[in-house]
């Protein structure tokens, strides 16, 4: 028997249609494969949403995405959209689907592909072999505590302000997640704050101290942010799991990527408690090359294969993606981002006619 998915498929700005389409066909030849059928619902996000209705995330978008299976998204964002009121910006739109869809654990793997140890802009030692997972709190924190905003102060200044803040519901979800992702890794996770100076990060270290109790099992430390920051890019192969809050995660992520050669390669899921879970790469929507046929689709790819893995329970369908990336690299196959010498240089498009083949 055939299984049946609804996935909405989110393209947002940029390269996201193009690498969306190259996702598209290579699930299509996968679902074949393995008797499954998806079914795809375009919807509107981002800029592009922008452009068709005023707003970066329309009511009924978040409606396609609340009746499917799973979300893809590719990237949103762009030039023309910066200069619009925060209220109307693509990352608004980003931001209020995570909300929506509750979705508060984002899981960042930053594995390292032995074909592209030479593309990292770190040396060869320092860099093969990493394989860490970076999971980051979602949907709280600084992002989207309260009070916020811009205001004007009694002597006529302006004030801007952001909250960072965390109860200990929302510390707990995210480090049980965390604890659970460790267990099925190398039993190691290292928590990051700043507790040495933020009363938030002191109850985020509290809780996720106490709950290292009942994960018996697990390494548990403990590292500050700037730290951390310094660690990830001095000895990364210390790290096997990593969980911290919003922001830290957003930079902690971006530094992460980049050991792996090219942030290109990388894929993400962001989940909550129930269904549907949000796949998408790392990058952004890379303003710069859209349209021109040089995106590197294999991030894309491989969130499709984390959809699968982590959203559909298919992990059989998830290995033949993550195998077909494996060979095209093999095989010598490389777009502009992590192209080097004696490569063959291919479009966005040809990548994705390498991985059917490869498939
Ligand atoms: C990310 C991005 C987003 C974030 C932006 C685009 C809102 O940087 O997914 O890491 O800050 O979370
Ligand atoms: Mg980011």
């Amino acid at each position: 028997m055939t299984q049946t998915y609804q996935i909405t498929l989110l393209p947002g700005d940029g390269i996201g249609p193009e690498i969306i389409d190259v996702t598209v066909k290579v699930l299509k030849e996968v679902g074949k494969q393995c008797n499954l059928t998806f079914n795809f619902s375009k919807a509107l996000m981002g800029g592009a949403a922008i452009d068709e209705t005023g707003e970066p995330l329309p009511q009924q978008t978040l409606e396609t995405c609340r009746n499917s299976d799973a979300v893809l998204l590719a990237a949103i964002g762009g030039y023309q959209w910066d200069h619009l009121p925060r209220k109307q910006r693509p990352e608004t739109g980003l931001l209020g689907l995570r909300a929506g869809l509750e979705l508060f654990a984002n899981l960042r793997p930053a594995k390292i592909f032995p074909q592209l140890v030479d593309a990292s802009t770190l040396k060869r030692e320092i860099v093969e072999g990493v394989d860490i997972m970076v999971v980051r709190e979602l949907t709280g924190g600084v992002y989207f505590g309260q009070p916020k905003g811009i205001f004007a102060t009694e002597t006529g200044e302006q004030r801007g302000v952001n909250t960072m803040a965390y109860t200990d519901r929302e510390i707990d979800r995210i480090a049980k997640v965390a604890f659970e992702i460790a267990q099925k890794r190398n039993k190691q996770l290292c928590s990051v704050d700043k507790a040495n100076v933020l009363e938030v990060s002191q109850l985020w270290r509290d809780r996720v101290t106490a709950l290292c109790s009942s994960y018996p099992e697990i390494e548990l430390s403990h590292l500050y942010v700037d730290n951390a920051a310094m660690q990830l890019v001095r000895a990364p192969k210390q790290f096997d799991t990593i969980v911290t809050g919003n922001l830290f995660g957003d930079i902690l992520s971006d530094a992460a990527a980049m050991l792996t050669g090219s942030i290109g390669m990388l894929p993400s899921a962001s989940m909550g408690d129930g269904k549907p879970a949000l796949f998408e790469p790392v990058h952004g929507s890379a303003p710069d090359i859209a349209g021109e046929d040089k995106a590197n689709p294999l991030a894309q790819v491989l969130s499709a294969a984390m959809m699968l893995r982590y959203g559909l329970d298919e992990p059989t369908a998830a290995e033949k993606i993550e195998q077909a990336v494996f060979q095209v690299l093999d095989q010598g196959y490389r777009t502009g981002d992590i192209m080097s010498e004696g490569m063959t240089l291919l479009g966005c498009q040809q990548m994705g006619d390498a991985l059917i083949e490869a498939l």
